[in-house]
């Protein structure tokens, strides 16, 4: 069964063509960064208008590179929500419009199902039940992933996002968005002991995140360095940032699959592409016997590849959308 999938979720107009949920005939990719990168982030009026322009020609490099035409396509899966609404609208207009001129049935997919996904395209086996950590620029969660569209949502950040806390340290830092490419970088080089930072917790609540804390003592390290005249060590402080969150990451993922009983983690979302969080969350997991799971670290960021990937379970399962489908900011996963 071949899926078509679509993702305008954020700053990445993708379309790709999926095989039965697991291999990937095309995966395109029209990034924005460099335009954002002059603002310091993602302007989602900007992002808008650029998956307008991108989308057909991605569309098309996608049939191209698969080698298929639109007439072998079983279904069209799109990201219909979490995201910026006006880039999430793109994606899902074009889903509409093309399954309506082509009668193709189209299945609206939700962005962290995507994500999760990714893992099935990067190890053929896999198969649920397994506890999945999501770390992305907008969302960090502990999802219990009970079967193929079943997602049970444990734990969640109360504040920032894991990588939202690299993005904005990296910027105070004077590194270009997404900062956590240059983080992971910086931090291959640096001492992580040498800025201690603080680990916060959620009163009450120990399966949730929370990583505003950390930023703000990050970016109070340096206002304070630079009020003094001092100058900081950036590979040390990145190393050390990188390190802390590591550190809170892997902890409390398997912490929470010690005690539900999972015997299998997987790690996915933009973050799950950082060499340490990959590294430490697998020595880990090994020293606890627990089998460890990642996608490969180009399907680790938004792409439609995994939106695919979703869409394929989700429409076995007879899920579909009507002309009444709409884009939404927030959704819940598992709602
Ligand atoms: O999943 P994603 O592409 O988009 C969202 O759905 O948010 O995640 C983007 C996030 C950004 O915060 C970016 O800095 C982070 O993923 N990221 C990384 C790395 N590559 C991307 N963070 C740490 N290390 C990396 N290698
Ligand atoms: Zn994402």
């Amino acid at each position: 069964m071949l899926i078509l999938g679509i993702d305008t979720s954020c700053d990445d107009t993708s379309v790709s063509i999926v095989r039965d949920g697991r291999v990937i005939l095309s995966n395109c990719i029209a990034s924005q960064i460099l335009e954002h990168q002059q603002y310091g982030g993602v302007v989602p009026e900007i992002a808008s208008r650029r998956h307008c322009e991108n989308i057909l020609p991605t569309y098309e490099k996608a049939f191209e590179k698969a080698n298929v035409t639109l007439d072998a396509i079983d279904a069209i899966a799109v990201t219909a929500y979490p995201g910026l609404i006006g880039a999430l609208l793109v994606g899902v207009s074009f889903a509409k419009g093309l399954s309506l001129a082509s009668g193709i049935p189209f299945v609206p997919v939700h962005h962290l199902a995507g994500h999760i996904a990714a893992c099935y395209l990067s190890n053929a086996t896999l198969e649920p039940p397994f506890l999945c950590l999501i770390a992305s620029g907008g969302h960090t969660h502990l999802v219990e992933v009970r079967d193929y569209t079943q997602y049970h949502v444990v734990g969640r950040t109360r504040d920032d996002a894991a990588g939202e806390c690299l993005d904005k340290c990296a910027r105070a830092m004077g590194y270009p968005y997404p900062g956590g490419i240059a983080i992971d970088k910086l931090a291959t080089t640096g001492d992580a002991t040498r800025y201690p930072l603080p680990t916060p917790r959620v009163n009450g609540s120990p399966y949730d995140f929370s990583f505003s804390g950390l930023k703000t003592a990050v970016v109070n390290l340096i206002h304070n360095a630079n009020q003094r005249g001092e100058t900081l060590k950036m590979a040390d402080l990145a190393s050390s940032l990188q390190g802390k969150i590591v550190d809170i990451l892997c902890e409390h993922t398997l912490m929470v699959a010690q005690e539900l009983g999972y015997q299998r983690v997987a790690i996915a979302g933009g973050v799950a592409a950082n060499s340490g969080l990959r590294e430490t969350m697998a020595q880990r997991c090994a020293k606890a016997g627990i089998e460890f799971v990642m996608p490969s670290r180009n399907l680790c960021g938004d792409n439609g590849a995994m939106i695919a990937a979703a869409g394929y379970y989700h429409y076995r399962e007879g899920e579909r959308g009507d002309m009444g489908c709409n884009a939404m900011a927030t959704k819940e996963l598992g709602s």
